[in-house]
């Protein structure tokens, strides 16, 4: 009890001290209680005024084409290419390599390894999450991959092996998220993509499983599922915690199986999880990447858009859109947290003006109390951010029902248009952090800052904008140098690529699925890790990751292919992207 009382107090101090750490936030709040009556006036003019503009946007937009005539220019958004050189129609020499690699993952597995949960291409073996059995971690991440390439022949194995041998009944524990994301998003987009039945009860059975770990005080879910027993399971490394995106992160999963077997519960639970994230959050829109799951209540720990962070902020945009936009509470959570990484984590580079996302750590000083450094530290995992960004500028601060490819700026509001900016910037960042010797980028880079000493370190070496913390030549590579087949940068030049298409995202991908082929491709079949992204010739860990075949694959399949395969205004894609439709909701939804 006394935990949890200091617990509370922490939590508000960790609110004021973010708080104040915006001077222009607490200014803006002190002028608007001195309007005097004239200004009042003129504001309530100007809110009609705007009000008027915002309901008939079309309006403005003729009278400025009268007034400014023929020299009227837009406002330029940068990344959003020539609109008279947009092609969406398919790559298709670039798109049947990117298959052919696909066939090179699968085959080898299926080869080596049918049926375990991951694979390791470098001894040709399987292995299982636990000892218990696998649950078909790398199959069903990987059959909706097969559906919309067209391999008829390698989906009906796996359809196969889904019916014949998954199964959940397994005594051991399973991280509620990575199940709910990899293999229950991946059996329910497999449905959507075949109608095949199998699927859907494979999905209710490990959706029902999953749910127990919801049986919590607060109704937050358990970081681990005993799949067998049927039970949630605390997280023994984190006593009383869970993270923030591993419970914000299982709705579009558990919506859509709501869609599909008109049963609310699904639903339900994983909707309270976002009211309890509401009433939770620190002002202006932060939050923390742990939870209590006792009392439903963010604790003093990171704040920052990498692990544990990540897909919090990319579910609450993807749930107001798998909803067909219907669900405001969603756009005002997702408006307001943009508001807040734009006003507190959101930085620029020292030389090259390079846009990044920053941390904040807590610290305590020796009274105890919590102060917030910022650390310009920045996950690979940031990099979908980027094309989130600009797919939200589009849709929840978009001034008509459908914005063009490429938007026009005036079709934005003016958070739109900052919005799909740091977008645009942060795509180039992302693709900055890949000018390394293979081409590849780290899992984990720092940004120069004028404190960080790494001048007096490298001595006339010191890299300009960016650095693989811990490195030293000739030892071994600290974690953050490894390139582990990661998709978030290529996720994030497919989703600019199909709001813009601007050819330059294609290239750009291009460029780093050659990298991969190049570095990570192992002859004998299948894809490797590289451990120092900066080292030639390269060093492999010996593990495929699932999400190479689930996501890295697949978007920049997608990214070549026509851009009617899968249209973002019919699907969202799950956070291990697995795409599910887009719909209007059955039952009344939606919190406030
Ligand atoms: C993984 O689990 C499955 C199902 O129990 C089993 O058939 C397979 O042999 C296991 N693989 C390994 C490498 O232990
Ligand atoms: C989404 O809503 C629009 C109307 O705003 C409607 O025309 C469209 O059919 C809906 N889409 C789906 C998939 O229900």
């Amino acid at each position: 009890m006394a935990d949890a009382t200091l617990r509370k107090r922490n939590a508000t101090k960790a609110s004021q001290s973010a708080a104040s750490s915006n001077d222009a936030e607490d200014v803006e709040v002190a002028s608007a209680t001195s309007v005097t009556t004239g200004r009042l006036a003129y504001l309530v003019f100007s809110i009609i005024v705007a009000g008027f503009l915002y309901m008939y946007p079309d309006v403005i937009l003729q009278l400025s084409e009268q007034w400014l005539g023929s020299s009227y220019v837009e406002s330029p958004l940068p990344g959003a290419g020539d609109p008279h050189a947009i092609d969406l129609s398919a790559d298709i020499g670039k798109r049947d390599a990117v298959v052919e690699a696909f066939k090179h993952a699968w085959l080898a597995y299926e080869r080596d390894a049918m049926g375990d949960d991951e694979y390791h291409p470098i001894s040709h073996k399987g292995s299982n999450l636990t000892k218990a059995g696998g649950i078909g971690y790398t199959v069903a991440d990987s059959i909706d991959t097969m559906l919309i390439m067209g391999l008829d022949d390698e989906y009906q194995r796996a359809k196969e092996w889904v019916a014949t041998k998954l199964s959940f009944d397994r005594d051991a524990n399973f991280n509620t998220f990575e199940t709910t994301i990899r293999v229950l998003g991946g059996l329910l987009s497999a449905y959507h993509l075949s109608d095949d039945p199998v699927f859907l009860e494979k999905a209710v059975d490990l959706g029902d499983r999953i749910l127990t770990t919801f049986d919590t005080p607060s109704g937050l879910p358990l970081t681990m599922v005993n799949l067998g027993r049927r039970v949630g399971v605390a997280d023994p490394d984190y006593p009383g915690l869970v993270s923030t995106a591993e419970v914000a992160t299982l709705q579009l999963e558990f919506r859509y199986l709501t869609l599909l077997t008109d049963d609310d519960i699904y639903w339900k639970k994983a909707e309270k999880v976002m009211a309890i994230i509401k009433a939770a959050r620190m002002p202006p829109g932060l939050a923390t990447i742990f939870m209590n799951y006792q009392e439903g209540r963010f604790v003093p720990a990171a704040i920052r858009l990498g692990s544990r962070g990540d897909s919090y902020y990319e579910y609450l945009l993807k749930q107001y859109l798998q909803t067909n936009r219907t669900e405001h509470v969603y756009r005002e959570m997702y408006a307001d947290t943009m508001d807040a990484i734009h006003g507190h984590l959101i930085k620029t580079s020292m030389n090259s003006h390079l846009t990044y996302t920053a941390e904040l750590i807590p610290e305590r000083n020796m009274n105890g109390e919590l102060s917030w450094r910022l650390t310009p530290k920045q996950d690979h995992l940031v990099c979908f951010l980027g094309g989130s960004l600009m797919l939200g500028a589009v849709t929840t601060e978009a001034l008509v029902d459908e914005v063009p490819i490429p938007p026009k700026s005036e079709l934005l509001t003016s958070h739109g248009i900052r919005d799909w900016k740091t977008g645009a910037e942060l795509i180039r960042t992302c693709m900055a952090t890949h000018e390394t010797a293979t081409g590849l980028a780290p899992e984990i880079v720092h940004f120069r800052i004028p404190s960080d000493g790494v001048d007096s370190m490298l001595q006339g070496q010191a890299p300009q904008d960016w650095y693989i913390k811990g490195a030293r030549p000739r030892q071994f590579p600290p974690l953050d140098a490894r390139y582990i087949l990661r998709p978030e940068t290529v996720e994030s030049l497919f989703l600019a690529f199909r709001v813009t298409g601007d050819r330059r995202y294609r290239e750009w991908g291009w460029q780093i699925f050659q990298a991969i082929e190049k570095h990570c491709r192992i002859e004998t079949g299948g894809y490797a890790s590289v451990v120092n992204v900066d080292e030639l010739p390269v060093r492999h860990e010996d593990k495929m990751e699932t999400f190479l075949m689930s996501e890295t694959l697949k978007y920049l399949y997608l990214l070549f292919a026509d851009a009617s395969v899968l249209p973002l205004s019919d699907y969202v894609f799950n956070t291990e992207a697995h795409p599910f439709p887009v719909f209007n909701p059955p039952i009344r939804t939606g919190f406030s």
